[in-house]
């Protein structure tokens, strides 16, 4: 190892998509030397596949003339099923208009109403349309402005890094180690402060709408590093994913007035939520449609259908071209004449590392926001639009504060960590273990059965022992191919021990909330129960790899806890 393994920068952030973007922006402007490390190209983060929209009272739709942040954070935190912290979805709520705003004034190519103003369309849970959007391509159009303004301000990319470690002593954050995926070689990455923005964890889920690089990189590596994790059992599952493939057929269609419709033709949403209809919280859309499946009312396979061909080709075109066209390349039909077949699939994790209102950790140095964080603006369940803005809202504030750290990063520190982490690597390199892949086919289906949209404590218990049998053949497991370069077996059983250790934080927190909220719904225990379990569940690393569960409570506010939330 030489000199040059070593980079240093004020600032490091591991993530490309919106949050850490927007983080680096802004510590960037606040004159830190700020580096991002992402795994892949920035404009192919997660964040790019990001369909219907971001929230924000604008009050531009003659339905909302009246909204305020105020009832924006009414409807976020009734979705949570009051489990959000109250003070910091006032923050998000409070924060959005000014943040959509200045994402348009830095090109961002908003849709707009007749009269020229963003355009908004209404969402799940929303009260009034909310949601402003670029056609069903915002993630894509937010992505591709940011990453113009951290390029513009000369930030310094490391594309096709992986990290394999944080460098934690003493509750102090000093860097990371990352694999150069080209060369194959270790860096150490030396910085007064680094923020975690590595999004989410749905690849540890079958039938996901996520990225296969969503593997829960940065929630491992702050629990193996000894932060906390809030409120893993809350796992959100979007109702309308194309049936098979689970790609992301987003909320805007329902939004734009799209129905589901059953087997029978029959809309049956009003037998659920009457009044909200298709435009329930997601939760309650999702059980309706696997209620729906299991009454005997789905079509064969396991789908429902939902219909826009009300709409017409126009609107399906100017607002949906996207769903269009997944439908056409897909599922070879054209949602202009016939419905589209959808299943609920995986989507989104409300929980995360514990982090305070600017992404601090509890670990020196060490700060995390977007979907790997958990505030908690989310609570037991989010509201469709609102990951967007968590990202960027919550992604400014950790990069302003990380902007100040003075951390006293000790190089030889890093340094030392390098030589075991080469270790660890060699060692992976010379097994003549069993392959990865069987381990990673049996962890999805786990979670999917055992942890999914009903969850009960016996087949709960039966699927922690399975992440726990998986954990240990884990310790055996080889790479299949020694090469240095682009070594994406070595890559992959590196991400499937972060998806194991973040498996069994869901399994544990899971097993734990004996009652229902919210996307954790429990047939063993189908009603809410405030008294015993508004609170947040924390997981801690523990010694020896044991983890230790604990509550803290919810910070509560001005909008008080009401039964109900249809
Ligand atoms: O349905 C969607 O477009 C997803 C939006 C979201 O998850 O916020």
């Amino acid at each position: 190892m030489s000199e040059n393994d070593i980079i240093q920068h004020d600032v490091i952030i591991i993530g490309g998509g919106l949050a850490g973007l927007r983080a680096a922006v802004e510590a960037c402007d606040c004159s830190a030397d700020v580096a991002l490390v992402s795994k892949v190209y920035p404009l192919r983060s997660h964040s790019v596949a990001a369909q219907g929209g971001i929230n924000a009272a604008l009050g531009n739709s003659p339905e909302a003339k009246d909204d305020t942040w105020e009832k924006h954070a009414f409807d976020t935190i009734k979705g949570s099923v009051y489990l959000a912290d109250q003070d910091a979805v006032e923050v998000l709520c409070r924060e959005a208009p000014k943040i959509v705003l200045e994402l348009e004034h830095w090109g961002t190519v908003f849709s707009r109403d007749e009269e020229g103003r963003i355009a908004q369309r209404p969402f799940g849970g929303a009260g009034v349309p909310r949601t402003c959007y670029a056609a069903d391509r915002t993630g894509h159009n937010l992505l591709n402005t940011l990453f113009e303004q951290a390029n513009s301000r000369g930030i310094t990319f490391y594309n096709e890094y992986f990290v394999t470690s944080l460098v934690v002593d003493e509750k102090r954050c000093h860097g990371c180690i990352a694999l150069d995926i080209h060369s194959g070689e270790l860096n150490g990455f030396v910085s007064q402060s680094l923020i975690l923005a590595t999004g989410g964890y749905g690849m540890i889920y079958d039938h996901s709408t996520n990225s296969l690089i969503n593997t829960g990189d940065g929630m491992a590596l702050a629990l193996n590093a000894g932060a906390q994790m809030k409120d893993m059992e809350f796992v959100q599952f979007h109702p309308t994913t194309l049936y098979g493939s689970n790609i992301l057929i987003s909320e805007g269609a329902r939004g734009e007035g799209a129905y589901l419709v059953n087997a029978e033709g029959e809309r049956f949403m009003d037998r659920y939520a009457p009044k909200a209809m298709e435009l329930a919280p997601r939760d309650i859309v999702a059980r309706s449609i696997m209620r729906e499946i299991a009454a005997g009312r789905g079509f064969d396979g396991g789908y429902v259908h939902l219909d826009l061909r009300h709409l017409g080709a126009d609107k399906i075109n100017e607002r949906l071209p996207g769903i269009r066209q997944i439908a056409m390349d897909f599922a070879n039909l054209d949602p202009v004449e016939v419905p589209i077949p959808v299943q609920p699939g995986q989507h989104y994790s409300m929980g995360g590392i514990d982090v305070g209102l600017d992404g601090e950790t509890g670990i020196n140095g060490l700060y995390a926001a977007g979907e790997c964080a958990c505030i908690s603006v989310h609570g037991a369940n989010r509201l469709g639009g609102n990951s967007l803005l968590d990202t960027l809202v919550f992604g400014k504030r950790a990069g302003a504060k990380a902007s100040n750290g003075k951390n006293g990063a000790d190089i030889s520190v890093v340094k030392n960590i390098i030589l075991r982490e080469n270790n660890r690597i060699q060692d992976l390199l010379n097994s003549k273990g069993e392959d990865f892949a069987p381990l990673m086919r049996d962890m999805k289906k786990t979670m999917f059965d055992r942890y999914g949209i009903f969850r009960d404590e016996n087949s709960m218990n039966h699927g922690l022992q399975g992440i726990n049998r998986l954990k240990q053949r884990f310790k055996q497991v080889a790479v299949k191919g020694s090469g240095k370069s682009f070594n994406q077996a070595l890559v992959r059983i590196l991400e499937l021990g972060y998806m194991l250790d973040i498996a069994e934080t869901v399994a544990l927190s899971a097993i734990k909330r004996k009652e229902s909220r919210g996307s954790h719904f429990r047939t063993d225990y189908p009603d809410r129960s405030d008294d015993k379990y508004l609170k947040h569940t924390i997981i801690k690393a523990g010694t020896g790899q044991e983890r230790s569960l604990a509550y803290s409570p919810v910070k509560l506010g001005q909008y008080p806890v009401k039964e109900g939330n249809d």
